[in-house]
């Protein structure tokens, strides 16, 4: 098979994450790194099991940035002349995507302040793209999903370079199809995969989610260390739900409980993952309603020793607050997802 050049986009803060999981499970050599994209070379099929990463594609196009005036948005259209559509088409089927490109939608960014919107970015490279391919084009300006089976195309604008991509799979990657049941504040698929790389896990280990919510970091666990027992809690019963049916096919065992009380022996858990009710979408209720500080300690009580614990949390704040329950953060990662700041922490239990 060629060797292709790809692009995996991610939440900011998860460059590096995404390029160690390209490296570390020989999906391909990394060539680039950039805002929110890590541009990788790969020669097997391997690309759609990334993990970390939000969505992967192949790299079509390459120009200058237009600048900030109005006016370079036209010579945009220059990227959609550029690329080798055939040979874009025949990659993208090679690299386990559909085969032919039967209609265009295109999603743009630019960093830095523009006098043209994102519309005009996705018209002028759209047209272009559809005229070529004697298809159909799907403008996102009118605010309408895009009918299924379109291409997915995608134009970046950095300052430095005008990038366009073309998205190997049907859908985007994080769009997970075990996430059949949703709930309030619940975790970005990418991020909870990047988190459980965090911890470690190894085969056998117990992993515990105490606020497990619709049980994403429970299935990125199962898909990464299928040898892993696995349990979630949760004190909302449609929370358990959600997580039951979104886990069905795999070895997760979830329960109803508060996390100021986790049904877990002490030392039981050697890695605990989760992603707690802040008080953003989600507060604490049970018996933490009253003291969020309570969490912790139960964190403590339940982690084996040596044990670790992946957290994700919206400010560095509660740092003092696991300290002072005998933890130690030894990593900290800030990432960026719709436009919050959040943590990932990593802390381990004393030996
Ligand atoms: C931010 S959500 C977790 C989202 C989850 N990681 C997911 O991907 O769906 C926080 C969860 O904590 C739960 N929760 C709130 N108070 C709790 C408590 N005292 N014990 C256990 N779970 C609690 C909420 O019901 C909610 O499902």
């Amino acid at each position: 098979m060629t060797a292709a050049s790809l692009v995996a986009r991610c939440v900011h803060g998860l460059e590096p994450t995404v390029a160690a999981e390209i490296l570390r499970r020989g999906l391909g050599t990394i060539t680039h790194i950039g805002h929110r994209e890590v541009h990788f070379r790969a020669s097997r099929a391997l690309a759609l099991n990334i993990r970390t990463a939000d969505d992967v594609f192949l790299l079509a196009a390459q120009g200058p940035d237009v600048g900030a005036s109005r006016q370079g948005v036209a010579a945009l259209a220059e990227l959609a002349d550029a690329a080798d559509l055939a040979a874009l088409a025949r990659l993208r089927r090679d690299h386990g995507g559909p085969g032919a490109l039967t209609g265009v939608e295109v999603s743009a960014s630019f960093l830095g302040r523009r006098n043209f919107t994102r519309y005009d970015v996705e018209d002028a490279i759209g047209y272009a793209l559809a005229a070529r391919l004697g298809v159909g084009y799907h403008s996102r300006r009118g605010g309408a999903a895009p009918p299924p089976g379109h291409s997915g195309w995608r134009v970046t604008l950095d300052g430095e370079r005008a990038t366009l991509l073309l998205r190997i799979a049907a859908r985007p990657l994080h769009r997970r199809a075990y996430k059949r049941r949703s709930i309030p504040g619940t975790l970005h698929p990418p991020l909870a995969a990047a988190m459980v790389a965090m911890a470690g896990i190894e085969p056998g280990d117990t992993v515990v989610d105490p606020c497990c919510g619709a049980g994403t970091l429970l299935i990125e666990a199962a898909r990464q260390q299928p040898g892993a027992r696995l349990y979630g809690f949760d004190l909302s019963e449609r929370a358990v739900t959600a997580a039951r049916e979104n886990a069905a096919e795999l070895p997760v065992c979830v329960a109803r409980a508060d996390a100021g009380r986790l049904p877990v022996p002490d030392g039981g858990a050697d890695r605990v993952l989760a992603n707690p009710p802040w008080g953003g979408q989600v507060s604490f209720g049970g018996l933490l309603a009253a003291s969020a500080a309570r969490w912790w300690a139960e964190v403590r009580r339940v982690l084996a020793p040596g044990g670790t614990a992946v957290v994700l949390l919206p400010g560095v704040g509660e740092l003092p607050i696991g300290i002072r329950h005998g933890l130690t953060p030894v990593h900290l990662q800030r990432v960026r997802l719709a436009g919050a700041e959040s943590f990932l922490v990593r802390w381990t239990a004393p030996r």
